[in-house]
């Protein structure tokens, strides 16, 4: 048997001495062999360690832990989104298998850790979670901010006139800690006890100790669980308290079944760690990457609107959680690689959170990246984290209090941070920084208990994450045909960006979208071409005739819905019109990596074809141009007859075409054509047009009423179900959610016309229900 990688290649070369061989009998790569989560290079940069891994060897056997390692985003996601098939069940194993003198010890101290609600499998794990889910709902969980913002001031108040403060000793270990118990309900005796365990069950659980090590976490992690039990025993002997400990124990007597009292044991000691470290960590990880990144910290201090989504970048780029466990509960592949029945795997969203296929220029830290929500830090599918709103509110009034009160604050130079040897908790154990007190806006702490700005609890709101560019030079390329070149303000360079991608051009009280196509001319810049529609909407009439060089005008993005396949083996590109912009930057891509490609351009005479001069000029010996002026139509049929397996279409343009397109696609291979919309107009809400229906939630046992001037996303998330979201408008499949019963009005642009008969996926964001009801699978 051969490892195969997605590109097709064996990593295994004919070495000495002779490999291991994983499970299936394949030969490990040497770089797989060598993979080591518990060294200290791996807990500075995991994601940098593993870079080769996403290029090469996308899923690998790993034998020093005995797991399949997962590093690219949609397989993560995937195993993540399947539950059924990949079991959570040794989510809370030993990594470090135990000794038997280690089990005696902790059998000493009754120690009985079993299933709670992130290892638990289905049908009992969803049963107990809807249960258990009112508490973390948005509305409730807004109570705690008034506390959280009071203790962060009292924090910052012990050392705000010292100048200089490791953050984590003296303020982020203590305060999620905090917030955790008094969310939980856990009476105020029981918490300093419960203080000084936390480490030994991360230990005990994803790290490496010796033998030595393991005895010594072993009798802590036995007095934390007695601890946790007696703490326990006293809140079920009142159970009346307030609390999520509290309204779990209630339920259990409700539904002892369900939430049984084995999970409560368990619970009362996981969700210490659950709530407190993974909070505390990414509140450490969040500023040690805007203050090294310093630009971010200060761009969080002059727009502290930014902060949500700085947040989410940082949870993106320094996740506090970096890898995650599944069981493989049947033979199954995955990136190309069989994983054989019991296979247990490593997914490492840290590796995920950097994918170049799902987040442009991964590697910069982005506070304007639009899809950093997308990130995996908190998992994905029916397992994702209950208690993920507190710790973002936690992190944002963190954040927000330093900018209010500290926002010259900075790193202690040099430093080096040091990392807790273990493979899913990371967080630096210090974070040194300093200030010159006199300077401090708010020295003394007011009674000031306000946000800096209008925050809602949840993810980051996606508008306003705009930034701001200016107009560089602009250029005439045809009949109506304006190409800008925009530049960042101050200093800097936009984000990279990958064929295909495309912003949104804000101005003048408009909102449009144009695909990136610039050449080298201007690195750290952005090109696009505007077509002005005399008959449009006014946008691009704005664009075209107000914008002037030297304006400042804001942008969304870059964001790619139109990738490019580069393993594919021929390559056919069409353009009509305005449509080549995308299709031009593929033609650069497809041709800077010597990849084979024809260039198909259509348009009605030369003078309405845009940037036909560097067209010709750049990619002349694969172009043909279909110019009608001139008789040349683009007969579609007899262009694509040779299409095979190995081949991708991409095409961008009018309707007709991508219709036509469509429609000869239905004989070609699932996925070989892609094109792209820029307008979805049609999908546009009008109650006036729409009836109201229902949708029953088949996973969660929800009826969610639907009214005619909203969209189904709209009333999911409105009944607390979390549905991503990110186009909004269908173009990009995020808030795709899969029909069991009841006939789908498709809106998307998204979905194959196979797909959209096949009745079993929809995009809630736009598409409705034709009837009365729709089941979903949520
Ligand atoms: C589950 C991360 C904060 C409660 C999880 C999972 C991850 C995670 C990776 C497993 C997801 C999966 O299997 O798909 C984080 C991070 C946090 C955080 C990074 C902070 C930044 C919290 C807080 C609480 C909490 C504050 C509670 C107050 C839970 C619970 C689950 C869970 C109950 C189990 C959900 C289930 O299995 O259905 N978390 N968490 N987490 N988390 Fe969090
Ligand atoms: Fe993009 Fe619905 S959010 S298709």
């Amino acid at each position: 048997p051969s490892t195969a990688t997605t590109a097709g290649r064996c990593p295994f070369t004919s070495a000495t001495p002779a490999p291991a061989l994983s499970p299936t009998g394949c030969p490990v790569s040497a770089r797989a062999a060598a993979f080591d989560p518990f060294a200290p290079s791996y807990q500075q940069d995991p994601a940098a360690t593993l870079r080769w891994a996403r290029e090469e060897e996308p899923v690998f056997y790993s034998p020093e832990l005995g797991y399949w390692v997962v590093t690219r985003y949609e397989d993560v996601k995937a195993v993540f989104r399947d539950n059924l098939l990949f079991s959570p069940s040794i989510a809370l194993e030993k990594i470090t298998p135990a000794s038997p003198e280690v089990m005696a010890i902790l059998q000493g101290y009754g120690f009985a850790m079993n299933r709670t609600m992130v290892n638990e499998d289905e049908p009992e794990h969803m049963a107990r979670r809807r249960l258990l889910t009112d508490a973390f709902l948005p509305e409730r969980l807004m109570r705690y901010e008034p506390a959280i913002r009071q203790l962060a001031r009292q924090y910052m108040d012990r050392f705000i006139d010292k100048g200089r403060a490791d953050l984590v000793a003296e303020m982020f270990y203590e305060i999620p800690l905090t917030i955790a118990l008094h969310f939980l309900g856990v009476p105020d005796e029981g918490a300093e006890q419960l203080r000084q365990f936390a480490v030994a069950h991360t230990l005990n659980t994803w790290g490496r100790p010796t033998p030595e090590e393991q005895q010594a976490i072993a009798h802590n992690v036995g007095r934390f669980w007695q601890t946790a039990q007696n703490i326990l025993d006293g809140m079920m002997a009142q159970p009346d308290g307030e609390g999520w400990m509290y309204e779990s124990i209630r339920q259990h007597h409700l539904h002892p079944e369900v939430v049984t009292l084995s999970y409560l044991r368990s619970m009362m000691m996981a969700i210490l760690a659950a709530a407190h470290e993974t909070t505390s960590n990414a509140t450490a990880n969040a500023f040690m990457t805007l203050l090294t990144q310093r630009e971010s910290w200060e761009a969080i201090c002059a727009q502290p609107a930014l902060i949500p989504n700085a947040v989410e970048e940082c949870l993106r780029v320094a996740g506090s959680i970096v890898a995650w466990r599944r069981r493989a509960t049947r033979e199954t592949q995955l990136g190309g690689v069989t994983i054989p029945q019991d296979g247990k795997l490593l997914l490492v969203q840290a590796s995920a959170n950097f994918d170049p296929t799902h987040f442009e220029d991964p590697d910069r830290v982005d506070l304007y990246r639009e899809n950093a929500v997308e990130h995996l830090t908190f998992g994905y599918g029916a397992h994702q984290c209950m208690g993920k709103n507190i710790g973002r509110m936690q992190m944002r009034v963190f954040l927000e209090e330093f900018v209010r009160r500290l926002p010259h604050l900075r790193l202690v130079q040099p430093q080096t941070f040091d990392f807790l040897s273990n493979t899913s908790f990371r967080g630096p154990s210090a974070l040194w920084v300093e200030w010159e007190p006199q300077h401090n806006p708010e020295r003394q702490a007011g009674a000031t208990l306000t946000p800096l700005a209008d925050f809602q609890v949840g993810p980051p709101p996606k508008d306003g994450l705009a930034r701001t560019v200016r107009v560089l030079a602009k250029h005439t390329e045809g009949e109506q045909l304006h190409r800008f070149v925009l530049a960042p303000v101050g200093p800097g360079r936009l984000p990279h960006w990958t064929a295909g991608s495309h912003v949104d051009l804000i101005a003048g009280g408009f909102r449009r979208k144009y695909s990136l196509c610039g050449g080298t001319e201007h690195p750290g810049c952005y090109e696009v071409v505007v077509q002005r529609e005399a008959e449009g909407r006014g946008g691009s009439r704005y664009f075209c005739d107000t914008l002037q060089v030297g304006d400042t005008l804001q942008l969304a993005g870059p964001k790619n819905l139109f990738r490019l396949d580069e393993s594919a083996g021929r390559h056919i590109l069409v353009a009509a019109g305005i449509g080549i912009t995308p299709i031009l930057a593929m033609a650069d891509r497809l041709r800077s990596l010597g990849l084979s490609y024809e260039l198909h351009y259509a348009g009605r005479s030369r003078q309405h074809m845009a940037w036909l001069s560097r067209v010709q000029r750049d990619h002349a010996d694969r172009l043909r141009l279909h110019i009608k002026a001139e008789g040349q139509r683009m007969d579609l049929a007899q262009l694509l007859s040779a299409v095979d397996a190995d081949t991708r279409v991409y095409a961008c343009g009018p309707d007709r075409l991508i219709a036509q397109l469509e429609a000869l696609a239905e004989h070609w291979h699932e996925g070989t054509l892609r094109f792209e919309h820029f307008s979805a107009e049609a999908t546009a809400l009008d109650p006036e047009k729409e009836h109201a229906f229902v949708a029953e939630l088949q996973d969660s046992g929800l009826r969610v009423e639907v009214p005619r001037h909203q969209t189904l996303l709209q009333a999911l998330q409105a009944a607390g179900v979390d549905v991503p979201c990110d186009c909004g408008e269908g173009l990009c499949g995020t808030c795709e959610v899969n029909v069991l019963s009841g006939d789908i009005d498709h809106r998307d642009k998204v979905l194959t016309k196979s797909e959209r008969q096949a009745n079993q996926r929809m995009m809630a964001c736009c598409s409705r229900a034709v009837g009365q009801r729709i089941v979903l699978a949520l």
